[in-house]
């Protein structure tokens, strides 16, 4: 089954409550909640305070990607802002082990993520102990970028790899997915399609996220 999980990047944030809520209505899966600190990545988002105060308006899975330097400092923060998932990436300067070990003993699911120029095998070591495995189809700090179709082969190499494991791991592609790409990303083995700007520039949430299933 295929699970869609906005991003809240490129929701309007003087109504995030609401804009969260809605896309709950729309029959969405999760909620990605991009966290950027400006220098892991080029851009400053939002951190643990604000993604509390989105909590009470989404009852299904909050999706936490961290694309910040240190992940292993915040994590007790994000769970406690309400994260069911966190997903941090590979090529943190926190230690990625400890880091794992940290988000599995708060109780969450564990993620990790490569950037465009990471190949899988950074990841594929850590295979056994993570929930979700997230392929960026960009270069991660901003919204409504291109989306790479030559990330495709990297999707294709976790598929391969999580089948072998014949464990439950969640394959999420993020970045300049739309009606046309999704279709590229599940193609190859993809079954968690992140889209920010495609959805929430859409009038209509209900029709938008039909569209793309
Ligand atoms: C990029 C973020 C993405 C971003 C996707 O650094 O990780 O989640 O919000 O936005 P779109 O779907 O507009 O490419
Ligand atoms: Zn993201």
């Amino acid at each position: 089954m295929i699970k869609i999980s906005p991003s809240i990047l490129a929701s309007d944030f003087a109504n995030l409550g609401q804009e969260a809520k809605d896309m709950e209505d729309a029959g969405v899966e999760m909620l990605h909640i991009d966290v950027m600190d400006g220098h892991f990545v080029p851009n400053i988002s939002f951190g643990a305070p604000v993604m509390k105060m989105v909590r009470p308006y989404f009852s299904r899975i909050f999706d936490v990607h961290l694309m910040i330097s240190e992940p292993l400092r915040y994590i007790d923060d994000f769970v406690k802002a309400g994260a069911d998932i966190i997903t941090f990436h590979v090529e943190c300067d926190s230690n990625v082990q400890a880091t794992i070990d940290k988000i599995k003993a708060s109780g969450c699911k564990v993620g990790l993520s490569v950037k465009p120029k990471t190949p899988a095998q950074a990841i594929l070591p850590y295979l056994d102990q993570i929930d979700m495995v997230l392929v960026m189809t960009v270069e991660p700090g901003f919204g409504g970028q291109k989306f790479m179709a030559d990330m495709m082969p990297k999707v294709q190499e976790f598929r391969k790899a999580i089948d072998e494991s014949g464990k439950d791991i969640d394959l999420q592609v993020d970045g300049g997915v739309n009606e046309e790409t999704a279709k590229i990303c599940v193609q190859n083995g993809a079954n968690v399609l992140v889209a920010g700007s495609y959805l929430f520039r859409q009038k209509d949430y209900k029709q938008a996220v039909a569209t793309l299933r």
